[in-house]
């Protein structure tokens, strides 16, 4: 198989949290510099023992890693000179992205390209109204969670050049990453989309009554195979997120139904955040008699 080139100069990421320490073990994995940002000390200083761990578990620990560097945001104009990607990372907060975005466009050189991995916000949506240099490089590059997920989604918005797209794809494989490319504007991307659906129609289902949460984990199970269903996928995630990204659908797409989100805020205000506070579809105190006890959803 052809080995791609990987660009010369170095990845920047800013935000050293979940997935920022995540992408800094992905992007130094071909032997290229990453340079880690945060506003915090301590999150560099968990990030680079994260890469630190994650290299050690990783099938292809005997090859030579590129240097992981350290730097706070009063570092990040010298240390964009070099760039040829910068990926944000920061906390899902789409005034901060915009924020952020900006300054990446005015300090980095005209051919870094400039990667938003933000979950719920497209790159059209976070580059609406501000005043950029140049627009034509900057995409979203959205990863998942766990690490082990592979998959990344490129997605430009209209004045994206493909040429940035396609290095994207090309780099985003060499390191490891499965990219697909988003080829509309899309809410959600791929994945996301499909999953939304999912959650949607369960809290539908259960809202009819038609059935119980362990029944539809039970059957999604036994048809397609996967080691959890949508209300236990659902509990992880926390039922207050699940609501929050449904919100965000209804409030940019027009015939999404409101039973799923009435639902899901009865589920709340009864104190069912989910795995985080015990009690979400499923029991998970450890008080409890038995945990992973259905509990009931009749009052709903
Ligand atoms: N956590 C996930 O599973 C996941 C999955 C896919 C996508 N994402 C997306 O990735 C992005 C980051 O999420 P996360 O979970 O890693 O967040 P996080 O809260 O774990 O980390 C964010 C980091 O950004 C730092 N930060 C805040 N403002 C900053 C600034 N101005 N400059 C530099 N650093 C700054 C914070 O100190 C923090 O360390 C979000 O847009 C989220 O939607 C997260």
């Amino acid at each position: 198989m052809a080995v791609t080139q990987r660009p010369a100069g170095s990845v920047v990421i800013v935000g050293a949290g979940t997935q920022g320490r995540r992408l800094a073990f992905m992007w130094s994995r071909r032997g290229g510099t990453v340079c880690l940002v945060d506003l915090q000390k301590k999150q560099l200083e968990e990030g680079l023992s994260y890469v630190k761990q994650l290299r050690s578990a990783a099938l292809d620990s005997g090859q030579e890693y590129g240097e992981v560097k350290v730097a706070q945001p009063d570092a990040l104009e010298t240390i964009l000179q070099d760039a040829w990607l910068v990926v944000e990372c920061v906390p899902e907060n789409r005034a901060l992205k915009q924020k952020v975005i900006t300054q990446l466009d005015s300090w980095s050189p005209a051919c870094t390209i400039i990667a938003s991995n933000s979950s719920s916000y497209g790159i059209s949506e976070i580059i609406e109204g501000l005043e950029l240099k140049h627009s034509n490089r900057i995409l979203s590059a959205h990863c998942y969670w766990p690490p082990e997920t592979s998959a990344i989604e490129i997605m430009g918005h209209q004045h994206t050049d493909p040429n940035v797209i396609s290095l994207l794809m090309e780099q985003s494989r060499a390191h490891g990453f499965s990219p697909f490319h988003v080829k509309k504007d899309s809410i959600g991307y791929i994945y996301n989309r499909i999953w939304a659906a999912i959650k949607r129609e369960t809290l539908l289902a259960l809202s009819e009554g038609v059935c119980s949460p362990r029944e539809i984990d039970a059957i999604f199970k036994d048809v397609l195979k996967t080691p959890k269903g949508p209300c236990e996928q659902m509990d992880v995630v926390g039922l207050d997120v699940v609501l929050d990204i449904e919100n965000h659908y209804a409030d940019s797409r027009t015939g999404i139904p409101t039973e799923p989100r009435i639902y899901l805020q009865r589920m709340i205000e009864s104190g069912r955040l989910g795995v985080k506070n015990g009690s979400g579809f499923y029991n998970y105190r450890s008080d409890a008699v038995e945990t992973g006890n259905e509990l009931s959803t009749a009052n709903l």
